[in-house]
C-alpha cells in the first residue's frame, strides 16, 4: 500500500504533473484534492504534449482511476470540453470518477472573480479569472454548490436561489453589474446532469477501501505551498490549501496513511500573478530562465516571473508539508550559465532571516543573500542516473539537499516521461 502525496514546494508550476505522469503507471488512482481550472499541468508522453488544467494528470496514465476529490472545485463546463479533447486525441478520459462532495464553480462566481479583481486595481490579485476564489469563499461561507446537488432539482434551486439574493445585490449595487436569474443558472447545471451521474462515486469511501486492499493511491495537488491560503504568501495566493495537510482534507485520507509526502520543486523558481519573490531577476538571467525554460503559464498564457533557486522557501516547503523526498526539475535549463547563484538566507535592512520572516513586511523587503556554484557544460537531457551527471551539477544538487532539508529522490533533465533521474523510487520506501 501506497499513499504519496504530491506537492509544489514553490509558486506553481514545478513540473508537478510531470511527477505525477512518472509515478502515474505504478498506481491505482490519482486523486486531485484542491484547485480547479487555475491549474494547468504539461505532460510530454511520447512527443506528445498534452495541457492540463482541471483533470489530474493520472488521466494520462493507462490504469490508474482519475478521480476529482471532494476538495475541488469543478466547472463543468470546462470539464466536458477538457474531457472532449482528450477523447478527440485518442486518449480515455471515461476513468474519471468525481466525488459527490466537490463543490462545482457557478458562471456568477467567474463574474465575481473577474469585477473584484478590477475593483482592487493595484492592489490585484492577479487571479486566473476562473472564479476559483468566489467558489471556495461560498463554500466556507455555507452557501455553495456541491455535485450532488445538481441530482436534485428542488435542493439546486432553494440554494441557487439563496446564493444569488446576497450576490445579485453585490453585482448589482456594487459593481453596477446585471442582476442574474437563478433560473438560469439552475438550468446551467441542470444540461450537465445526465453526463456527470455516471462519473459521480463516494470517492473518499472508494479512496480509503482501496488503500485497505493495499492498492496505491496518489494525490496529485494543484497549485502549491506558497500560493497556500494559510502558509502562502497571502493575500497573493490561491483560495485552497494545496499543501500534504490540504490533501488529506482534500481527498478523505488520513494523514496516518500517507507513505510519502514529494515536494517538487524547481532547479530555479518562477511565479506567475502578482506578489512577492525574493530571488526574482529584472536582468539578463530572468529573460534567459524564461526563455530556455519555456516559462509562459498554460492557463493564461501569462509569461512566467523568473528567479534563482530559494533555500528559504524550500526550507520552508519541507517543513510545512513534511517532505519526505524533493523532485528537482529542469535541472537541464541550467547548462552552460556559467556561475549559479543559490539564495541560502535574507537580508531585511540589515537583519538576516535564515527562515521565512513571519511578518510580510519583511518579507517583501527581503533581499536574496546568494552563494554561487559553477554550472556544468555538458549537456545532461540524455543522462539516465545520478552518477551520469557531470561532476558540477552533482556538486549542485548535493548542495540543494543539504540547504533544503530533504533529501533529493527525484531530478527531471527534460520535459519528456523518460528524462528522468531515480535516487530513491518512492513506490519502495
Ligand atoms: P505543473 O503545473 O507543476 O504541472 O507544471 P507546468 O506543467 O505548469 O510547468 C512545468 C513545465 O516544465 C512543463 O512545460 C513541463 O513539460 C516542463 N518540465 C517538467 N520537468 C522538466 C524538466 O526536468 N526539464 C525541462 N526542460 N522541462 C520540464
Ligand atoms: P499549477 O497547478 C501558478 C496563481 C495565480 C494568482 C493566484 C490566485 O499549474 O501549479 P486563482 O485563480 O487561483 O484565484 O489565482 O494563484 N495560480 C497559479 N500560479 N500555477 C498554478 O497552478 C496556479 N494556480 C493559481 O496566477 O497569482
Ligand atoms: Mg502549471
Amino acid at each position: 500500500m501506497a499513499a504519496i502525496v504530491v506537492v509544489g514546494a514553490q509558486w506553481g508550476d514545478e513540473g508537478k504533473g510531470k511527477a505525477t505522469d512518472i509515478l502515474g503507471c505504478q498506481v491505482d488512482y490519482v486523486v486531485k484534492p484542491n484547485g480547479g481550472n487555475n491549474a494547468g499541468h504539461t505532460v510530454v508522453v511520447g512527443g506528445e504534449k498534452y495541457e492540463l488544467k482541471l483533470l489530474p494528470a493520472g488521466v494520462l496514465s493507462e490504469n490508474a482511476v482519475p478521480v476529482l476529490g471532494n476538495g475541488v472545485v469543478i466547472n463543468l463546463e470546462a470539464l466536458f470540453d477538457e474531457i472532449d479533447g482528450l477523447e478527440a486525441r485518442g486518449a480515455n478520459a471515461s476513468r474519471l470518477r468525481i466525488s459527490a462532495n466537490a463543490h462545482v464553480v457557478a458562471p456568477y462566481h467567474q463574474v465575481l472573480d473577474r469585477v473584484q479583481e478590477r475593483f482592487l486595481g493595484k492592489r490585484a490579485i492577479g487571479t486566473t479569472g476562473r472564479g476559483i476564489g468566489p467558489t471556495y469563499a461560498d463554500k466556507v461561507s455555507r452557501v455553495g454548490i456541491r455535485v450532488q446537488d445538481i441530482f436534485d432539482e428542488s435542493i439546486l434551486r432553494q440554494k441557487v436561489t439563496s446564493a444569488l439574493d446576497v450576490k445579485n445585490q453585490i453585482l448589482v449595487k456594487m459593481y453596477n453589474r446585471k442582476a442574474i436569474d437563478p433560473e438560469q443558472i439552475v438550468d446551467y447545471f441542470l444540461s450537465y446532469a445526465d453526463r456527470l451521474e455516471p462519473m459521480v462515486i463516494e470517492a473518499e469511501l472508494e479512496l480509503n477501501r482501496a488503500l485497505d486492499e493495499g492498492k496505491h493511491v496518489l494525490m496529485e495537488g494543484g497549485q502549491a505551498t506558497m500560493l497556500d491560503v494559510d502558509h502562502g504568501t497571502y493575500p497573493f495566493v490561491t483560495s485552497s490549501n494545496p499543501t500534504a495537510g490540504g490533501a488529506c482534507v482534500g481527498s478523505g485520507i488520513g494523514p496516518t496513511r500517507i507513505t510519502s509526502s514529494l515536494g517538487i520543486i524547481k532547479a530555479y523558481t518562477t511565479r506567475v500573478g502578482a506578489g512577492p519573490f525574493p530571488t526574482e531577476l529584472f536582468d539578463k538571467w530572468g529573460e534567459f530562465l524564461q526563455t530556455t525554460g519555456g516559462e509562459v503559464g498554460v492557463n493564461t498564457g501569462r509569461k512566467r516571473r523568473c528567479g534563482w533557486y530559494d533555500s528559504v522557501v524550500a526550507r520552508y516547503a519541507s517543513r510545512v508539508n513534511g517532505f519526505t523526498d524533493l523532485f528537482v526539475t529542469k535541472l537541464d535549463v541550467l547548462t552552460g550559465i556559467g556561475e549559479i547563484p543559490i539564495c541560502v538566507a535574507y537580508d531585511v535592512d540589515g537583519r538576516r532571516f535564515d527562515e521565512m520572516p513571519t511578518s510580510q513586511s519583511d518579507f517583501h523587503h527581503a533581499e536574496p543573500i546568494y552563494e554561487t556554484m559553477p554550472a556544468w557544460e555538458e549537456d545532461i537531457t540524455g543522462c539516465r542516473t545520478f552518477g551520469e551527471l557531470p561532476q558540477r551539477a552533482q556538486d549542485y544538487l548535493n548542495r540543494l539537499e543539504e540547504l533544503s532539508g530533504c533529501r533529493i529522490s527525484y531530478v527531471g533533465v527534460g520535459p519528456g516521461r523518460d528524462q528522468t533521474i531515480v535516487i530513491n523510487d518512492v513506490m519502495e520506501s
